[in-house]
């Protein structure tokens, strides 16, 4: 068997062998000394070869060896301030455990779709490492926020029978003889029925959404975080949000510090903007913005990504777009008794080019109201009945919301495309590797 590595926990005793495995990153050096980059656990080791204490033989074979050589290196661990992690292995002895000929992803550079179609391979680059660590760091921060909070996760399903979101954007695929089914775009309306089991609920999975769109911030296929809670009001759940954000991004970059760096991402003016309140704007005012801004857009209309940097630019911050027009959100938005043409709902949208990371609302609780609705989207109240019973057993006002993970890894790594924040991305023109 090969012997277990972590350097972390290594003893100490500055003549105890240890051991470590890993692949072959790369290596430098001279014709006395070499030093081998080793990826071992998705980190960098250092490993220090040199030919006087080698020999020649050993000491060519490890000059000579090709990225992504997988192998078990044996040596006696030292300080070095100026390797990563703090220490490095002076190298006794090596065993080759897979051969590596000709590995595509040289430390040359390489176009976005040479990388994407060898995505299977460019996992293992440095800056790839590290947006996976801050996507798991940030993942875990968001069930750890849940759970601080006594959110019950909920599993909601992937194959569907009714339409969660709206029909323009709908994966459907044949299903047995009950028709078709189409992939979740959101497990909301599941949500919404375990929040009445359980008050506090959030699932936390991949939606689906036919974008045709090739735009930097869709993916055919994302993840998606949607927390439903039961009498929560709109204004509650946005103050909900706004913690949510701030504790699991704080959290994500305090844990990822190494990785920021490796991406070049100073996090201060992120920490610096998370400090600030997210400012509350109403859709209408948000239009007049705009339109002093130059911008020709009139009430009713949606607020394209561009039109959504102009109004961070002007406020500096994340801010909520609230009270959008009733006619553009999706039928089980709660309406704004103030203002019935619009419905109480919001989206965050955070600054640096991101956009939208939040779609939230108050939950319509009338089940004429909602039946209304679905008739106006076109979609058969019948569908629903599922769905419509939550209005007839014990109706509650609720809130929820959905967040969409790549894009807040996008935001927290200073990323422009969400493509490499998710590991396999699927888009209108990708389905491999
Ligand atoms: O605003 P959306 O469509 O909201 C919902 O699906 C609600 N049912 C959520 C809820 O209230 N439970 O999507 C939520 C978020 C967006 O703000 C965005 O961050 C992300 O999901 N998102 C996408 N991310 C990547 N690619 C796409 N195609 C996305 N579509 C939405
Ligand atoms: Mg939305």
């Amino acid at each position: 068997m090969i012997p277990s590595l972590d350097p972390s926990k290594s003893d100490s005793h500055p003549t105890s062998t240890h051991s470590f495995q890993g692949w072959v990153q790369g290596l430098r050096g001279n014709n006395h000394v070499q030093f081998l980059q080793l990826r071992t656990q998705g980190k960098i080791f250092q490993v220090v070869a040199e030919k006087e204490f080698l020999g020649e033989d050993t000491f060519k074979q490890v000059k000579g060896l090709p990225q992504e050589t997988s192998l078990v290196v044996e040596g006696i661990l030292q300080e070095n301030a100026k390797a990563p992690g703090g220490k490095e292995l002076f190298l006794h002895s090596l065993t080759i455990v897979g051969e590596s000929d000709q590995y595509p992803i040289t430390p040359k550079e390489h176009g976005p779709d040479f990388l994407h179609n060898h995505r299977h391979l460019w996992l293992r680059s440095k800056r790839q490492l590290a947006i996976q660590r801050v996507r798991s760091e940030l993942s875990f921060a968001i069930r750890e926020f849940f759970r601080n909070d006594s959110y019950t996760l909920i599993d909601t399903p992937i194959l569907t029978g009714s339409i969660g979101e709206s029909a323009g954007t709908l994966f459907s695929t044949a299903y047995f003889d009950l028709g078709q089914a189409y992939l979740a775009q959101t497990g909301q309306l599941y949500l919404e029925t375990a929040a009445f089991a359980h008050s506090k609920v959030y699932c936390f999975g991949p939606t689906f959404r036919a974008e045709k769109s090739k735009t930097r911030r869709h993916l055919t296929e994302f993840w998606m975080l949607e927390a439903e809670t039961a009498f929560l009001n709109q204004e509650a759940n946005m103050h909900l949000q706004e913690r949510f954000v701030k504790t699991v991004l704080r959290t994500t970059i305090e844990r990822t510090l190494e990785d920021l760096k490796v991406l070049e991402r100073d996090p201060a003016p992120l920490l610096e903007q998370l400090n600030r309140t997210f400012p509350r704007v109403d859709y209408g005012e948000a239009i007049q913005i705009l339109q002093t801004a130059g911008e020709e857009i009139t009430w009713g209309e949606d607020i394209n990504s561009d039109r959504e940097q102009i109004l961070t630019a002007h406020f500096g911050t994340a801010l909520f777009i609230q009270n959008f027009p009733r006619a553009i959100k999706a039928f089980y938005m709660k309406q704004n008794p103030n203002d019935p043409k619009t419905v109480l709902s919001a989206d965050l949208i955070a600054p640096d080019g991101i956009g939208e990371i939040i779609g939230g609302s108050e939950r319509e609780e009338s089940y004429e109201k909602i039946v209304e609705r679905l008739k106006e989207e076109g979609l058969p109240p019948e569908d629903y009945s599922w769905y419509l019973d939550l209005r007839k057993y014990g109706s509650v006002p609720h809130s929820g919301f959905g967040m969409g993970l790549e894009r807040v890894i996008a935001w927290v790594c200073g990323l422009s495309h969400i493509r490499e924040c998710i590991p396999f991305p699927r888009m209108i023109y990708r389905l491999t590797p």
